[in-house]
């Protein structure tokens, strides 16, 4: 870290380097531009327009690299962002894992794709020397934050049941099309959703038990073809989550709802009061009108009589992203954990549980039953 004219860690300089130089790395580069201290000093990416086109975004001297290796052996980076396809993720952390290089690490969701790589990761990860953060940034939308503090807070009482419904748009273009099939992804509930069942564990804070998915590919990209074929994705879905407690969780997708105005909507009930936030549809993925705020709507039980209000977002911050603002708190979180300073929020463990999880539903859709599910060692929660 280039610290040594430094007074403090706000001025502390983080050297990033970046994996994987496509749509989402340059939501970290918009992002990393707003945190002070940070500097993207490196970048690797097979593809060089995936190169060039990062490189504009970041708007200062970089360096390039095609191979993640020479990136690491350069020793110009304090930190690392993994942002290539899903299925690269594990070999690309144990190439890291296996460099003495001991770097801290922030790798996007989902952080492995099958089983075997997740419970490999469980035991890599717990002997590494440095913080690792699964990218699943969800936690840190505004209107989020508010619903999951109230819940912890008491003010919905017991919470009892928790519901998630995403409908949007269709998957987006990728570099490579990897997002088409369910050998590079994980499967859309794997790639998708690992979001939702990621914070399903972070609103009912236990730990799921057993999961039941109806779903199917019915509408989307049967008119595309690709050297592997026709895309495989699941576009639309139903899961429902059992918790240790007792308590469930159900989860509605649909990927061909993109004239919706809102994108999610998660409804959390306790015995006393409900409360459920609408999250809109990114700027620029919905044409009609105005950039369309954040509503969080609180219903007691007693008196009756719904409170709405707007949660507005930082221009600035929204801008910078499409995920409603939250890959900006991710990034002062990993900061503050980079410093010492905070502790790693999205651990290795809540990563590859949501992965379980999400192939867990893939499988329980094929096999049409309900899927048991196992804990995840607790110590790769560093
Ligand atoms: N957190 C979120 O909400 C969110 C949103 C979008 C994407 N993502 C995740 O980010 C990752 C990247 O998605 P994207 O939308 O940027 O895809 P993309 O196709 O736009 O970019 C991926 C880039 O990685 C490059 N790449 C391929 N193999 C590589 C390797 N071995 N090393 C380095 N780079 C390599 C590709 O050439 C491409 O430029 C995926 O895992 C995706 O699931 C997360």
């Amino acid at each position: 870290m280039s610290s040594a004219t430094a007074t403090d860690s706000s001025e502390t300089t983080i050297r990033y380097g970046l994996i994987g130089a496509g749509h989402m790395a340059r939501e970290h580069v918009r992002n990393l531009a707003l945190v002070p201290g940070s500097r993207i000093t490196a970048v690797s990416d097979p593809e060089s327009s995936s190169l060039e086109q990062t490189r504009a975004e970041i708007g200062h001297e970089v360096e390039l690299f095609a191979d993640h290796h020479d990136l690491l052996s350069a020793g110009i980076v304090d930190a690392l962002v993994i942002a290539s396809p899903n299925d690269t993720h594990h070999g690309i952390l144990k190439d890291i894992f296996a460099s003495g290089l001991a770097l801290p690490i922030l790798v996007e969701k989902p952080v492995c794709t099958t089983e075997e790589d997740a419970r490999e990761l469980e035991r890599l990860a717990a002997d590494y020397g440095a913080p690792v953060w699964v990218a699943m940034e969800y936690r840190y939308m505004p209107p989020v934050q508010e619903i999951i503090d109230a819940a912890h807070s008491g003010k919905l009482g017991k919470v009892v049941m928790l519901s998630i419904t995403e409908h949007r748009f269709p998957f987006l273009h990728k570099v490579g099309s990897w997002n088409r099939f369910t050998e590079r992804t994980g499967g859309t509930l794997v790639e998708k959703c690992c979001h939702f069942f990621d914070l399903m564990r972070v609103i009912l804070q236990d730990e799921p038990t057993r999961i039941y998915a109806s779903g199917a590919h019915d509408v989307n990209h049967f008119d595309e073809q690709y050297e592997a074929g026709t895309p495989d994705m699941v576009d639309n879905a139903y899961v429902t989550v059992d918790f240790r407690s007792g308590r469930r969780a159900m989860l509605e997708l649909s990927m061909f709802a993109e004239g919706s105005k809102f994108q999610e909507r998660i409804s959390i009930v306790g015995d006393e009061a409900k409360i459920e936030c609408l999250i809109p549809v990114a700027a620029g993925h919905w044409t009609p009108g105005d950039q369309i705020e954040a509503r969080v709507e609180f219903s007691p039980r007693s008196p009756i009589g719904p409170v709405a209000h707007d949660v507005p977002v930082d221009e600035a911050v929204l801008a910078a992203g499409a995920h409603h603002g939250s890959t900006y708190y991710e990034h002062l979180g990993f900061r503050r954990a980079i410093l010492g300073e905070g502790p790693v929020e999205v651990t290795v463990a809540d990563g590859i549980t949501s992965v379980l999880m999400g192939l867990a539903a893939e499988r329980s859709i094929v096999e049409g039953r309900a899927i048991d599910l196992q804990p995840v060692d607790s110590r790769v929660a560093r």
